[in-house]
C-alpha cells in the first residue's frame, strides 16, 4: 500500500503558488482552454475536468442547471484541498513549527491570489469570511451600526438577495433609521435615476448587487458608485454571482466595500471574501473578538491585530482559502473572455429556446443580463417544474431564490431558474427544453 502522504507528492507533483503540493494542476484541461483566450471554449475537455458531471441522476446524465446556487468543483480544487490536509494541514499564524509555516504560507498566500483576483491594492484589504452572507453583516455591524441616528438611511435596491437586505433591517431596527429602497423597472433594471434621488445627506451606505441571481440583470456599479461618491455615501457591492461570470475589480469599480462567496466561484463552501477600502477597515472596529485578531489582551482591556486579521477571529477555514486559490487560478486559466463568450451563447440559445414553449413568460428581461434564465409556466407551480425536469436528471432551481420582494416585484410567488456555468451546454439545454414539453404534457 503506498503511503497517503507520498502519493499527494509523486514526481509528477508540482508546488503550487499556493505552496500545497498538487498532483496536476497543470494538466487540467482549464490549462489548455486558456492557451489561446479568444479562442472558443473547449468545451468537452473543461468538462472532464469536473469529476461531477460525469455522474447520472435518476438514471440520465446530470444536467446540472442550478450554477446561481453553487458551481460544481474542478478537480484540481478537490485535489488541492486533499493535498493540504494530506501534507501540511497545522493551524495559521501559531507556531514556529515546518507544517505551520507552509500552511500559512499557502493561506496567505490565497489571500494574495484573491487579491490579484479582484486587483484590490493591498491583501490588507482581503479580509477572510465564511461567505458573502458575513461579509455584508461585517460592514453592517462594524461599519454601518456605530454611526447610526434616527432619520438616517441605508439605500439597497429592489432585486437584493435576502443577505443584502435582512442584516440592514436588523442593524437599523431601534435605530430611527430606515432602508430605503430603489425600484427596478419593468425588464428588470435599476432605475438610476429614482436611485440617485434616493441618495440623501442621511445615507449612510448604498449597498447593491452586481447581479441578480434572480433576474440575472447586471448593474451599472460604476455609474452607482458615481453617483453615491457625488453625494459622499459609500458603496458595498455585492458581487457573490458577477464574480464568476465577468471580472470584476475592485479599483475600477471604485467601490467602498465588495463581497464574493467562494462556493460560487468554482472554490469549497464556507470561505468568502470582503473586500475593503484599506482607510475604511482600518477605522472600523472588529466584528467578533477572540484568538488571532488582537494584539494584546489583559483582563481590563485588549488591542486589535494589524489589518487584515483584526476581522479575522478564530481558526480560519484554511483549507478552504487554499482550496479557492486553486479555483481561482482555474478560472483565470480558462479567462474570462473565453467563459464572457460562451456564457453569452448559452444564454441567447437558452432564451430564444424558452420564448418558443407555449406558455413559458421569462421574469427578468434586462439588455445587460447574464447567465440567468429565470421563468414562469402558464398554469403550472414552478415546485411542479422543477420536480418532473429533476425526474430527468435536469438540475434547476425553484422558488423565491431568497429575493422575495423581486418575486413580489414581479407579481409572482415563485420561479422556476435555470442558471449557466461555464461548462454547460447546449445539449443540456435541449434536455431541459425537452422535461420542459414532459411538463406540459403531464398538466396538459
Ligand atoms: C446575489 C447574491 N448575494 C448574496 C448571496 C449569498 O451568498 P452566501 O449564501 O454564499 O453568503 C447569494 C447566494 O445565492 C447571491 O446570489
Amino acid at each position: 500500500m503506498p503511503d497517503k502522504a507520498a502519493t499527494a507528492t509523486e514526481p509528477s507533483a508540482q508546488r503550487s503558488a499556493s505552496g500545497v503540493e498538487e498532483p496536476d494542476r497543470d494538466g487540467a484541461a482549464g490549462r489548455r482552454a486558456a492557451a489561446a483566450p479568444s479562442a472558443r471554449l473547449d468545451v468537452a475537455r473543461l468538462r472532464e475536468d469536473f469529476p461531477i458531471l460525469a455522474r447520472t441522476v435518476n438514471g440520465k446524465p446530470l444536467v446540472y442547471l442550478d450554477n446561481a446556487a453553487t458551481t460544481q468543483k474542478p478537480r484540481v480544487v478537490l485535489d488541492t484541498i486533499a493535498a493540504y490536509y494530506t501534507d501540511i494541514n497545522a493551524n495559521v499564524h501559531r507556531g514556529v513549527h515546518e507544517l505551520s509555516g507552509r500552511a500559512t504560507d499557502a493561506y496567505e498566500g490565497a489571500r494574495e491570489r484573491i487579491r490579484a483576483f479582484f486587483n484590490a491594492r493591498s491583501s490588507h484589504e482581503i479580509i477572510y469570511t465564511r461567505n458573502a452572507t458575513e461579509g455584508i453583516n461585517l460592514v453592517a455591524y462594524s461599519f454601518v451600526r456605530p454611526q447610526l441616528r434616527a432619520g438616517d438611511e441605508v439605500l439597497i435596491t429592489a432585486m437584493e438577495h435576502h443577505s443584502n437586505i435582512v442584516p440592514w433591517q436588523i442593524v437599523t431596527d431601534g435605530t430611527g433609521a430606515t432602508v430605503k429602497v430603489a425600484p427596478v423597472d419593468d425588464r428588470g433594471e435599476l432605475q438610476l435615476d429614482a436611485f440617485e434621488r434616493l441618495l440623501s445627506p442621511r445615507t449612510r451606505i448604498a449597498a447593491v448587487t452586481h447581479m441578480s441571481n434572480a433576474l440575472g440583470t447586471i448593474t451599472p456599479v460604476r455609474e452607482i458608485v458615481r453617483l453615491a461618491h457625488a453625494r459622499g455615501v459609500p458603496v458595498l457591492i455585492d458581487a457573490s454571482q458577477a464574480a464568476y461570470h465577468m471580472r470584476v475589480d475592485v479599483q475600477a469599480i471604485d467601490c467602498d466595500f465588495l463581497v464574493a462567496t467562494g462556493h460560487k466561484l468554482y472554490g469549497p463552501t464556507g470561505i468568502g471574501v470582503l473586500y475593503g477600502k484599506e482607510a475604511r477597515l482600518d477605522a472600523m472596529p472588529p466584528f467578533m473578538g477572540g484568538g488571532d485578531m488582537i494584539a494584546s489582551v489583559t483582563f481590563d482591556r485588549s488591542t486589535w491585530n494589524v489589518l487584515p486579521y483584526k476581522f479575522e477571529a478564530g481558526t480560519p477555514h484554511i483549507a478552504g482559502a487554499i482550496g479557492l486559490h486553486a479555483a481561482l487560478d482555474y478560472i483565470e486559466r480558462v479567462g474570462f473572455e473565453a467563459i464572457g463568450r460562451h456564457e453569452r451563447e448559452l444564454l441567447e440559445y437558452g432564451t430564444q429556446m424558452l420564448e418558443a414553449i407555449d406558455g413559458v413568460r421569462l421574469i427578468g428581461t434586462a439588455r445587460s443580463k447574464a447567465s440567468i434564465l429565470s421563468f414562469v409556466m402558464d398554469g403550472v407551480h414552478p415546485h411542479d417544474i422543477g420536480t418532473i425536469v429533476d425526474r430527468e436528471g435536469v438540475a434547476i432551481r425553484t422558488g423565491h431564490h431568497c429575493a422575495q420582494p423581486v418575486m413580489e416585484r414581479f407579481g409572482v410567488p415563485a420561479t422556476a431558474r435555470a442558471s449557466l456555468a461555464m461548462y454547460n451546454t447546449r445539449d443540456e439545454l435541449d434536455a431541459l427544453g425537452r422535461a420542459l414539453r414532459t411538463v406540459h404534457e403531464v398538466f396538459g
